[in-house]
């Protein structure tokens, strides 16, 4: 089968017949398939297998037919040799979270041709298997650093804003390490072969606009800046307060979630982006009319942008029916 380019013609500004649909945390528990290989192995062994991770890539793109894929692994999966034990139970817990300057100091560079080799392999593997461009990604560094310090996730995230406030020099030395290991991290992705890259800024949202402005912005301008050789794509969930500084970045789409309409974020955003979005996940769970209704919604706003690649407006949720998957992979498709 020819290989389906049209994300990367989406990317390059073409005007094409129907938007790319892809959808974030696409391979999943949702999945009958994806359960069955993660019955037998934890769900780090699964990221750290190659094959197998390579194996769950395919089966949503097998199953709906969607125009891209994304790498299998977690955001937290680099922050693991950094120095924090890691682990999944399914969510995220660490047992030694960074409190204090010396725990930021402890916390490594990685080199992620040796130490992430095996998301290298992955990603060549996944490659060479696939008839549609693979996305790779991070972590936002404020999102992983606030899984870092917290250790696990938070509805307030209080001990980030503490240590950011009463300890910021703790705070700066971490971000500026996962600012680093991000770069690198990306990049070693992209010289594997990912045509577009994405980096998810899932908790930006939970700071104030002067926040983001000193402790978040400048650490993902430096990171959108610095990767090469791909199309970046910056998600931050709840952050449609900060477009006044994120319409300054360079790069090629923003995530929009479902929160702010497209036509809302074009206009704030001075249509300089291709949008990335932003179906309510949760719009899954209704009926197919209903689901018909908002894509449609959602289409219609999509032809106004710059671009537009359609997704959800955050990760697909486990216990969503896969058959309204289909069917809305189906709409978008036109068939
Ligand atoms: O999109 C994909 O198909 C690629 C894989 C992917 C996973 N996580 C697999 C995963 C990606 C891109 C992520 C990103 C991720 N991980 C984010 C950013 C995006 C977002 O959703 O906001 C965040 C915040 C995490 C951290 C994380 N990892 C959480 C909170 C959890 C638990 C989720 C839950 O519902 O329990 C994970 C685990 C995880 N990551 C799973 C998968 C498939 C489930 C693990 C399992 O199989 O048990």
């Amino acid at each position: 089968m020819a290989f389906n380019d049209l994300l990367l013609r989406t990317l390059n500004g073409e005007k094409t017949d129907r938007p790319p649909i892809w959808l974030m945390r696409q391979a999943g528990r949702y999945m009958k398939e994806y359960r069955d290989v993660r019955s037998k192995v934890s769900f780090l062994e699964l990221c750290k297998t190659p094959e197998l991770a390579c194996e769950v890539v395919l089966q949503p793109i097998d199953a709906f037919g969607l125009d891209c894929a994304i790498l299998f692994s977690d955001i937290l999966v680099p922050i693991e040799p950094m120095g924090v034990n890691l682990d999944f139970k399914p969510a995220p817990y660490i047992s030694n979270p960074v409190r204090t300057l010396a725990d930021a100091e402890r916390m490594r560079l990685v080199d992620p041709k040796t130490e992430l080799k095996f998301v290298m392999d992955a990603i060549k593997l996944m490659i060479s298997k696939l008839n549609v461009p693979l996305i790779g990604f991070s972590g936002a560094p404020f999102t992983l650093a606030c899984y870092m310090i917290e250790g696990e996730g938070s509805k307030s995230f209080l001990e980030v804003k503490k240590l950011m406030h009463n300890n910021t020099k703790a705070y700066t030395t971490l971000m500026e390490k996962l600012t680093d290991n991000t770069i690198s991290y990306l990049q070693a992705q992209v010289d594997c072969g990912c045509p577009v890259v994405q980096m998810f800024d899932t908790w930006a949202g939970l700071v104030s606009t002067y926040e983001y402005k000193e402790f978040i912005f400048p650490y993902v301008q430096r990171v959108a800046e610095s990767v090469k050789g791909a199309h970046f794509i910056y998600f931050a969930k709840d952050s449609s307060s900060f477009y006044p500084m994120i319409k300054k970045l360079n790069c090629a789409a923003l995530g929009v979630d479902w929160k702010t309409s497209l036509k809302q974020a074009d206009a704030a955003l001075e249509h300089k982006f291709v949008l990335q979005g932003n179906m309510d996940p949760a719009l899954l769970f209704a009926d197919k009319d209903t689901i018909t209704k908002y894509a449609n919604i959602i289409l219609e706003e999509g032809k106004s942008l710059k671009g537009h690649i359609f997704n959800l407006g955050h990760g697909i949720m486990p216990q969503t029916p896969v058959e309204n998957v289909k069917h809305l992979v189906d709409i978008v498709k036109g068939v």
